[in-house]
């Protein structure tokens, strides 16, 4: 009797790493002030109404617009062969391609996802790659942007779009009832060996989530807390421990509301690690106390 066969995926965007994201704003300059002085990065105009927010392996985007919007996220590829065998495999799958919306790559291009946002994948624009000057205390503590989280009324539409056509991972799907059974709540999908760089929860709207700075240990989580309790910032979720991903974390709350996570000890698997299956409950989101249900 012939064996079935595990179909790997063969997408050429693995391996990517998530290179920043734009957040706007209808007053942008609570939003740069806040990821300045919060997260440790050095701010500079970049275009108009556009501010680019740096620091050691983290940057963002700033625009102006609606408050808590997040409308691109961008993805670094390893090499020029690397973007063009993930272009071709698009377009291949009759994927509409965008011009790159982002001035800090120089070669890429978007597409947009099922629910309206930009996803863009490319390679970093030389311009940009001066190292930023560790010249605060928050500057030297270690974040490197790690991961997005979005939130949908269409779960299975979008983790489908992300999944099947643009080539992520499946980690880890959380399900309504019985694991493995039942309407699925949240997935979290890998693009490198790290546990997730996008993840999708089930909500009643079409929202962002939270975007993620990965630290080194237990301690930077400690060394952040005491930094943001300078400013002051309050925690807002945590510290805890996610079930997925197996992080140490905690959450804070940026000017319009929009949640931003530091975490440590995110959890590594290969490409053909098949996905787990969790139950929709408060000990999957935080072995260690509670948590934030979207739905
Ligand atoms: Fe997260």
């Amino acid at each position: 009797m012939p064996q079935p066969t595990t179909r790997r995926n063969q997408s050429p965007l693995w391996p990517a790493q998530l290179d920043h994201i734009q957040r706007n704003s209808d007053r942008p300059d609570a939003l740069v002030a806040f990821y300045r002085d919060a997260a440790g990065m050095a701010a500079r105009e970049v275009g108009p109404l556009l501010w680019l927010l740096e620091g050691p392996q983290r940057r963002i985007l700033i625009g102006r617009g609606e408050k808590g919007e997040q409308p691109l996220n961008v993805f670094r590829v390893q090499s020029p062969p690397q973007l063009a065998a993930l272009r071709s495999w698009l377009q291949g799958r009759g994927i509409a391609l965008l011009p790159s919306p982002t001035p800090l790559f120089s070669e890429g291009f978007a597409v947009r996802d099922p629910d309206g946002r930009l996803a863009a994948f490319g390679l970093p624009n030389p311009a940009f790659a001066a190292p930023v000057a560790a010249d605060t205390a928050a500057l030297r503590l270690p974040a490197r942007l790690q991961h997005v989280v979005v939130a949908t009324t269409d779960l299975p539409r979008l983790t489908g779009f992300y999944e099947k056509e643009l080539g992520f991972v499946a980690s880890d799907h959380v399900y309504d009832g019985a694991p493995g059974e039942g309407p699925v709540t949240a997935t979290f999908l890998r693009s490198d060996p790290e546990h997730h760089s996008f993840a999708a929860f089930r909500a009643p709207e079409v929202r962002p989530d939270h975007h993620c700075y990965e630290t080194s240990c237990w301690n930077d989580i400690r060394d952040w807390a005491d930094h943001l309790a300078t400013l002051p910032v309050k925690l807002w979720w945590g510290p805890g421990r996610h079930g997925p991903g197996n992080n140490l974390f905690f959450m804070v709350e940026d000017p319009d509301g929009h949640k931003v996570e530091w975490s440590a000890e995110l959890e590594v698997m290969s490409r053909d690690m098949a996905p787990r299956a969790w139950k929709h409950e408060e000990r999957t989101l935080n072995y260690w106390g509670q948590s934030w249900m979207r739905s």
